[in-house]
């Protein structure tokens, strides 16, 4: 299965329902703020991954469609704080919030996806039951979103361990498509040990996303990003190609080099490729791929559970698209 084809699908299928929950108020600057990167749309992996995990445990996706949008909503404004967080001027091809607007309406406009995401999951057409479970899911992984947050940012200008790098990116990407596959599990009826198991399935895949997320950070061509590059070595971020480049690069000079651009937000374009170069010859990419390669295989082992189905067969793709991909 092709995973970005079905991707592009189900992203036209949820582009009309994402747009009816924000409806013209005043103050409009606002509402215009918000509506950017939910309008706009990204890949919209998560929502994919609700209707997909719906779909597979034997669920009605239509019910499930409303979460797939406040999933997306809530990583929108996960998107919006972190880009002011990270001083980045461009996500999804455009000015990204703090800079087409300001820092406070960034703020809010932050805040007013969070919230909306919360109406909108309290009137999910689901037992009462697996309700509670839901919003279980979805408010701790905010939650824990914050906490990894923090981290990344407490992460920058030091040479932390892998542990610590992967309980970083445990708490700020996986537990987000976490919340979003057990939660179509949930929308769908799906016992306790398949939500389990689709829950693990998408904290691995979610591990392997973000290393290879890393990787497009820095080796990636922004015109296909649409993000900022090479920001994460200026800023020092402790990925975990970083952390391997400074553990086993030998040579004062390359050292020099690399350290030269980490830290330095004045680094050039250039500057910023041939630190991209020492990592490459160290073989701190290949191990970055290597750790990706192997979370996704934990991941999609966990969807044994599942019966066949075409649902099934895209979240195995879509493990397997996260980090083969240029978007
Ligand atoms: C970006 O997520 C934020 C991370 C967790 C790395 P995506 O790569 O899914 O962003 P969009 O939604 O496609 O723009
Ligand atoms: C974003 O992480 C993760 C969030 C929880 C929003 P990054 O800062 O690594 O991702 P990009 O590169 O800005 O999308
Ligand atoms: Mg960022
Ligand atoms: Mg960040």
């Amino acid at each position: 299965m092709d995973a970005k084809e079905y991707l592009k699908k189900t992203s036209a299928l949820m582009d009309g329902p994402i747009k009816t929950y924000i409806p013209d108020e005043e103050p409009m600057r606002l509402i215009e703020a918000s509506r950017q990167y939910p309008y706009a749309g990204g890949k919209r992996m998560r929502p994919a991954m609700v209707l997909a995990a719906c779909g597979a445990v034997g669920g009605d996706k239509t019910k499930a469609m409303p979460l797939a949008a406040a999933i997306e909503y809530i990583h929108n404004f996960t998107l919006i704080h972190d880009d002011y967080m990270d001083g980045d001027d461009m996500r999804r091809g455009m000015k990204t919030i703090h800079v087409a607007y300001d820092m406070p309406t960034s703020i809010l406009a932050g805040d007013a996806l969070f919230a909306k995401a919360f109406q909108i999951i309290a009137e999910l057409d689901v037992p009462s039951d697996k309700m509670r479970e839901i919003l279980k899911f979805v408010s701790k992984a905010v939650w824990d979103l914050a906490r990894g947050q923090q981290f990344d940012i407490e992460n920058e200008h030091k040479l932390v361990s892998e542990e610590r790098y992967t309980e970083t990116i445990f708490l700020k990407t996986s537990v987000l498509f976490a919340a979003a596959a057990a939660g179509g599990a949930l929308c769908g009826g799906a016992d306790e040990k398949t939500v389990d198991a689709i829950n693990k399935y998408a904290l691995d895949m979610g591990l392997g996303f973000q290393m290879f997320d890393d990787y497009l950070g820095v080796a990636g061509d922004s015109s296909k990003t649409g993000k900022s590059v090479g920001n994460d070595l200026r800023k020092g971020k402790c990925t975990l190609m970083v952390t391997y480049t400074l553990e086993n690069l030998k040579d004062e000079a390359k050292l020099a080099k690399f350290k030269s651009v980490l830290n330095n937000m004045e680094a050039t374009d250039a500057e910023v490729r041939e630190a991209m170069e020492i990592m490459r010859e160290i073989g701190a990419i290949a191990y970055n791929k290597k750790a990706a390669e192997d979370k996704i295989a934990s991941a999609k082992a966990y969807l044994d559970i599942l019966p066949p189905s075409e649902d099934k067969d895209f979240m195995i793709a879509l493990a397997d698209y996260a980090i083969n991909r240029d978007v």
